[in-house]
């Protein structure tokens, strides 16, 4: 099966991100053959800062690469390494109804938030689909925040193959066990939110983050309810299954304060994240490295994107000179 999936280097990656899309990843290479990018130009519809942009990017390789994806097992680019992607989604944008696009949840969620829509952020989901359906995708796995795109994009691979002849292949989203990672108020963790905890924050930042989860004002003498707890949401992602029980369990007898469970979570944190900072700057003095990896992911996933493209222009007519 060919995996594929692309996270946006928008913003410094948190425990939302691992636990709902980047520890599955990760896993699959062992399975499955892999191409995982760097979906910068998906950034630009929010990131308008060049050296930000370019930082943000290569913190997502180095993040991935600090996080156990490995280049011989796993395909790892930029999506602009590969350009042909933007060829795609203006064919997709030419046999799919706007009116698709304007029932994306996610534009229309931004479009209440009142920011400002550009034709980007519009035409999102076509850039999406063509970054699926170019490698030929079998399985995408995401948070569920992006199962409608994938099912729009199972609707542009219709369009276009009913329109020409059978060119696309139709992928499926693969949801992760952890849809919702909550934030620390509470609400889906996000960067947009301001609710995270970030991979690899320094270690007094990271306990203080953890010390701040919001909790309810039970007092520590009375039972609690382990299922509505954002600390505990998060300690069951970072603890072993019996530690977990063990806890939920001290949460219904009572005579556990809030503050406990954080000290634990804090050092959950450090042995699973915190251990890895080491790794994460060696990978940082090492960009040559780290570019050599993107390099040749970039020169595999584009032969097979190149291919594609051969057979969807020819599928609809678009000529282009061959000397
Ligand atoms: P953010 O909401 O911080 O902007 P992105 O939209 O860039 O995050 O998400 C990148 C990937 O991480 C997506 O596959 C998304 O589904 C997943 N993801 C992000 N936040 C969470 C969360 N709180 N819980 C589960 N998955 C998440
Ligand atoms: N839209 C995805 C996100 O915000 C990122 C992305 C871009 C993607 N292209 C993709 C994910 C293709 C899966 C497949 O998380």
């Amino acid at each position: 099966m060919r995996v594929l999936s692309g996270i946006q280097p928008s913003g410094t990656l948190h425990l939302g991100n691992y636990f709902g899309a980047i520890r599955q990843h990760i896993a699959l290479q062992d399975e499955h053959e892999c191409f995982y990018f760097i979906a910068n130009y998906h950034s630009l519809t929010t990131v308008h800062d060049a050296d930000r942009l370019r930082a943000l990017t290569r913190d997502v390789a180095v993040d991935y690469l600090t996080l156990g994806l490995d280049p011989n097992k796993a395909t790892l680019f930029r999506q602009s390494d590969v350009p042909e992607v933007t060829e795609l989604a203006w064919i997709l944008s030419t046999v799919t109804g706007k009116g698709l696009l304007e029932r994306a949840h996610s534009f229309k969620d931004k479009v209440a938030k009142g920011l400002a829509v550009s034709m980007g952020l519009f035409s999102y989901p076509l850039l999406m689909a063509a970054d699926i359906l170019i490698y030929r995708s079998d399985l995408v796995p995401v948070g569920k925040d992006q199962e409608q795109h994938i099912e729009m994009t199972q609707d542009m691979a219709g369009y276009f193959n009913n329109t020409y002849r059978e060119v696309f292949r139709r992928p499926e989203p693969l949801l992760g066990e952890t849809p919702v990672v909550p934030g620390i108020d509470g609400q889906k963790m996000s960067k947009s939110y301001g609710n995270t905890i970030d991979l690899f924050m320094p270690a007094k930042q990271a306990k203080k983050r953890i010390m701040s989860i919001k909790t309810d004002s039970t007092p520590v003498e009375e039972p609690k309810d382990p299922e509505h707890c954002n600390v505990f949401a998060l300690l069951r992602l970072m603890a072993p299954a019996e530690e977990v029980a063990q806890w939920a369990e001290r949460y219904r007898a009572g005579g556990m304060g809030y503050g406990e469970v954080k000290k634990r979570l804090v050092e959950l944190y450090e042995e699973q994240f915190g251990s890895k900072r080491g790794t994460r700057d060696e990978w940082l003095a090492r960009p040559a490295d780290v570019e050599d990896v993107l390099a040749a992911g970039a020169a595999k996933a584009r032969a097979e994107a190149q291919a594609v493209m051969a057979d969807v222009r020819d599928a609809c007519g678009i000529v282009t000179a061959t000397r």
